[in-house]
């Protein structure tokens, strides 16, 4: 069953950190890699490597990035139809700092990223109606996102909204018909203006959003686990313990593989319990794409 990605694509250039240099300090880093990146794209590696068929609906730039990350998606097997070269423009780069505890802090340049509109959606139109689910993040522009939900609600497509990153600038009006609302506790803090320091926290600004009309509310926490508000009450899905020397790229491993296994079973926890497991092997290794496991793997640690 397909899924589509409408979305964004970058290019990673991950530092290995000590710690962030101060204004006017020259720091040096142990490490640096580079890697195929953008919430878009992971997302859309993360479902098809734990089995989703993928269209990828993307812009890269004309520079030396753009082949590397086509070659990248169709290594992958996914579909790149719809993914177009903008002339003139660079594509959509992403410096991101990795601490020694794993934690991660990302600047994102969305380059041709922000040339992806309506119109883009009208082109692969045909296709996209033959899938199961879209799949949006917020590294392209608003007008275009807010499309793609009309886009799903007019031929009864499930909508996955990652609001990542967060805005304030997004109009929750506009987004209530998304099937999914999935963010991470940061953005939830944006999004709300409320505090998110512990679970309870967590569950009222999530219940803040789901009161004005989002059916499933998924916020992914890390360590913490996930966390589904919907008309059936909380339900909370642990995480799985694991020695964490990357997060990066993780919420978007959680966020295609649950696509994936949703797709497959419409059983939104289980598909939650399938996606941390996936999402946790993830920051065993390091880099975004880089560190996502084979199914194989995701399912000997469901099944430990
Ligand atoms: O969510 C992680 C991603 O955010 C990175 O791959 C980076 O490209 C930014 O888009």
């Amino acid at each position: 069953m397909k899924i589509a990605v409408i979305g964004s694509n970058m290019v990673d250039l991950t530092s290995y950190i000590t710690r962030m240099p101060t204004l006017g300090e020259t720091l040096e880093a142990p490490d640096f890699s580079m890697g195929c990146g953008g919430k878009g794209a992971n997302q859309a590696v993360a479902a098809a490597k734990y089995g989703a068929d993928v269209l990828m609906v993307t812009k890269v730039g004309d520079d030396f990035f753009a082949d590397n990350t086509i070659a990248n998606f169709k290594k992958n097997g996914i579909d790149t139809t719809y993914v177009q070269k903008v002339p003139g423009v660079s594509s959509g780069v992403a410096p991101i700092f990795v601490d020694k505890s794993g934690q991660n802090s990302i600047l994102i340049i969305k380059g041709a990223n922000n040339e992806l509109k309506p119109a883009d959606i009208d082109a692969a139109a045909e296709d996209l109606k033959a899938c199961k689910m879209i799949i949006l993040q917020l590294e392209i522009s608003l007008e275009t996102v807010y499309y793609a939900i009309e886009f799903g609600n007019k031929y009864n497509i499930p909508v996955l909204l990652n609001p990542a990153p967060a805005t304030n600038e997004l109009d929750i009006d506009k987004v209530c018909q998304c099937d999914f609302f999935m963010p991470n506790e940061t953005e939830l803090a944006i999004l709300t203006g409320m505090s998110v320091s512990d679970e309870t926290e967590i569950e009222a600004a999530a219940k803040s959003l789901a009161v004005r009309g989002l059916k499933h509310v998924i916020v992914t926490m890390g360590a913490r686990g996930s966390l589904l508000i919907d008309e059936n009450g909380t339900q909370l899905v642990k995480p799985f313990k694991v020695n964490a020397v990357d997060s990066s790229g993780a919420g978007d491993a959680f966020i295609g593989c649950f696509a994936c296994c949703y797709v497959e079973n419409h059983d939104i926890v289980a598909a939650m319990k399938t996606a941390s497991a996936f999402a946790a092997l993830s920051v065993t290794k390091r880099g975004t794409q880089k560190s996502y496991p084979e199914r194989a793997d995701v399912l000997k640690l469901l099944n430990a």
